[in-house]
């Protein structure tokens, strides 16, 4: 029996099993939107009449579209929410259909193929059994906290009625996705079943729970478990654990966490309808504040960057089912562990035995540590790893469609092993090299197919850091671009188009800010005060750190690349240089700003600070407005230059090539909140002490004069 049309359709079988799945048209995954909601509502409904009728007997939800069962609520709603009294409403109706759903006296059960997310894994909590696929891509969490948001439709209430309090925590306060073998460990999951035969074996389950024949799993627990979460002063501990450990992550700028402790902690011996309002009330205190505001415009942006290509060009886009890296060095053997993590087979191939072994290593511990992570299954890392083949030849690279080149950055080298890589690719397969600072245009001036030649700039490292630039030449074709810009999105990054000049846009935004710390550090500012200042307006380690973890070799030739493209603004200071001089490298070889002691960087270098001479002191007003201001004067030329297709993107890519804080939503949403005139003027300032490298941009000294805004521009 069919019932009529909407994103939930409801069919009674012949074992009065009802069957609600749930496929929105037009969309690729589905998701809880305001109709889609009130469809699941009416469907209830329906439900609850024909229950009183003496059918169906349980109640099935699934979704109709495999391997991917909900992706959580609409977020493009959520960008719209006027002010927390909306937010406020709008959870409570979730709350309210959920709680309906919980209410039903049949057996309900969420069968679960692929992604479930937010709302997604609220609706399943609030059935009585979740059974999931075995498929690697089922996977379950709430990543609200992610948005600045807590779980606001029964998230926090039920999930540590479910798998206990810490567990729900990891989950609440991560925003992670569990796959499933944890969540059958944690008691979220209750059976995993072979997807090619999900449909029969959940029919089976529901007609054993019919019968009374299922039992649950008792949730097992340790004894240190038991006295945590079961007694007074264990909870206490708990709960006050669990906030020192969320302020020391979130550094006191993100108030979710803390609010869905808060929430957990008082609702978890409240009645359910109780608790639904406490959590309720958590939730309009975080939503529509500046800080999810921010956090849900990069994620809107993110998920419109993945669309960056109109979809006739991202059509021409070749499957990669096989790929090659070209150098095994540090970002060789972070980009074949990548591709190997996700299943792609990988040739590896250097000029020397000893590189090939260690870029080998590096991939195979990388891979390891993510099955350890439970990225995927523990087992897998080994059969992943068996993906790379390491090689000193060019023997198999006829099948690969796309080769990647991260060799040493000298363009005549680099020039050379294109060649050399050309005379065994197929015609159609797309070089794409990893360079952080040379043109790819000239490179590709080597290539007797230049229109199959792109950058494909990886951040290092490369396992953690989501930015790819995809860098478009002018002879570049619409084809070989897709295939690199879909092959990024595959591989779980997010790809920004960006134009060819030197440094694209990360690095080269940095290059100002990392040359002005070097001043400030001739006029005899401290390492540790100039860090501090920017850490604490939310970058992940202050520019010092930063060029400790870059090398101070490699820093020296990126900034000597910037300054010759650019000119006088991007002169770097003599800091870096004589710090070469005196045999220092960074991290590399544990002699940087800092100390390092097995790879683990200790406190200030005091040698450093004597080689570099003391002088006057800086203020810290001084030292962020110097650093950050040159950021977006730089970012106001490169936008100029189209080297990026919108200020969206610029903040996209910022935030995830650098970790510019998050919370301020990017580099020009933070702009605008401190104006273009405030900004134009501290620059003026400052170029009139210390020089042209400050002289505002035209397009800023336009904004500044128009009253315009950055990210409008
Ligand atoms: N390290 C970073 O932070 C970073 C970040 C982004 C991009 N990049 C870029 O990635 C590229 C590689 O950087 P890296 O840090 O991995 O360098 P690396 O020095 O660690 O590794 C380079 C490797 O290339 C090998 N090699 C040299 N000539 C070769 C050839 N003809 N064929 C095959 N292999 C050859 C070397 O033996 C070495 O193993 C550079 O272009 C660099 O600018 C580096």
């Amino acid at each position: 029996m069919a019932e009529s049309p909407g994103p939930f359709t409801l069919v009674i079988d012949s074992d009065k099993i009802a069957w609600l799945t749930l496929d929105l048209a037009g969309s690729k995954v589905n998701l809880l939107g305001s109709d889609t909601m009130g469809c699941l509502d009416q469907r209830i409904s329906e439900l609850e009449s024909r229950i009183a009728t003496g059918q169906p007997v349980a109640v099935v939800i699934r979704s109709g579209k495999p391997g991917t069962f909900i992706a959580g609520a609409d977020v493009r709603e959520f960008a719209k929410i006027g002010g927390p009294a909306e937010a406020k409403a709008k959870s409570a109706e979730g709350q309210r259909i959920f709680r309906r759903l919980d209410r039903l006296t049949v057996p309900t059960i969420a069968a679960i193929d692929g992604v479930c997310m937010g709302g997604g894994t609220e609706l399943a909590l609030a059935c009585d059994w979740r059974l999931a696929t075995d498929r690697p891509s089922t996977k379950i969490g709430l990543p609200e906290v992610k948005l600045g948001i807590i779980p606001g439709w029964g998230g926090c209430v039920r999930l540590p009625r479910t798998i206990g309090i810490q567990r729900a925590l990891t989950m609440i306060l991560t925003g992670s996705a569990t796959p499933v073998s944890r969540g059958v460990r944690w008691g979220l999951v209750d059976r995993v079943f072979p997807v090619d035969r999900f449909d029969d074996e959940v029919k089976a389950f529901a007609i054993d729970v019919v019968r009374g024949q299922v039992a649950r799993a008792p949730r097992r627990m340790s004894l240190k478990d038991k006295l945590l979460e079961h007694t007074g002063p264990g909870r206490r501990t708990l709960f006050a654990a669990a906030r020192k450990q969320a302020l020391k992550t979130s550094k006191g700028h993100y108030p979710a966490p803390l609010e869905a402790i808060d929430v957990v902690e008082r609702t978890i011996d409240e009645s359910i309808d109780d608790a639904l309002v406490t959590e309720n009330d958590g939730l309009a205190r975080v939503a529509a504040t500046d800080v999810s505001q921010n956090l849900i415009r990069l994620f809107t942006i993110g998920q419109e960057a993945k669309r960056a290509l109109p979809g006739r060009v991202l059509g021409q886009a070749r499957p990669v089912q096989r790929a090659a890296v070209l150098g095994a060095g540090i970002m060789g053997g972070g980009i074949a562990e990548l591709i190997a993590a996700h299943d792609v087979p990988v040739l590896m191939k250097d000029i020397q035995q000893d590189a090939l072994d260690l870029g080998l290593h590096h991939a195979s511990g990388l891979l390891k540590k993510a099955g350890d992570r439970g990225v995927f299954a523990p087992t897998e890392a080994g059969l992943k790893f068996a993906l790379i083949h390491g090689t000193l030849d060019y023997e198999g690279f006829d099948e690969v469609e796309l080769v990647i080149e991260a060799v040493v950055e000298r363009m005549p080298v680099k020039q050379q092993v294109l060649r050399e890589a050309e005379e065994h690719l197929s015609e159609q397969a797309v070089f794409a090299t990893n360079t952080s600072s040379l043109s790819v245009s000239e490179l590709a001036k080597a290539s007797s197919r230049p229109e199959r030649v792109v950058g494909l700039h990886f951040f290092n490292p490369v396992h953690r850091m989501p930015l790819v630039e995809v860098v478009r030449t002018e002879h570049a074709s619409d084809e070989a671009l897709a295939t690199a810009f879909a092959f990024v999105s595959d591989m779980g990054k997010t790809p920004v188009l960006v134009g060819d000049r030197p440094g694209f846009l990360v690095n080269r935004l940095l290059g100002p800010y990392l040359n002005e710390t070097g001043y400030l550090l001739e006029e005899g500012a401290a390492v540790a005060q100039i860090d501090r200042v920017l850490t604490e307006f939310g970058m992940p380690m202050g520019p010092c750190r930063l060029l400790d973890e870059v090398g101070f070799d490699i820093a020296q030739h990126v900034a000597h690349e910037m300054e010759r493209a650019f000119g006088e603004r991007m002169a770097p200071s003599s800091v870096v240089g004589k710090l070469v001089e005196d045999g220092r490298l960074g991290k590399k070889n544990g002699r940087g700003f800092y100390t390092y002691a097995k790879g683990r960087q200790q406190g200030v270098d005091r040698d450093v600070q004597r080689t570099l001479g003391s002088g006057s002191s800086v203020s810290p007003a001084d030292i962020g407005d110097r650093c950050l201001f040159l950021l977006v004067n730089e970012a106001v030329h490169a936008l100029a230059e189209d080297i990026v297709a919108s200020p969206g993107d610029l903040d996209l890519a910022m935030v995830m090539g650098t970790g510019f804080p998050p919370f301020r939503g990017g580099l020009l949403q933070w702009a605008d909140t401190v104006g273009a005139p405030r900004i134009r003027d501290r620059l003026l300032e400052f170029e009139a002490v210390h020089g042209s490298r400050f002289t505002p941009a035209p397009g800023l000294i336009s904004l500044a004069e128009d009253g315009g805004s950055f990210t409008a521009a």
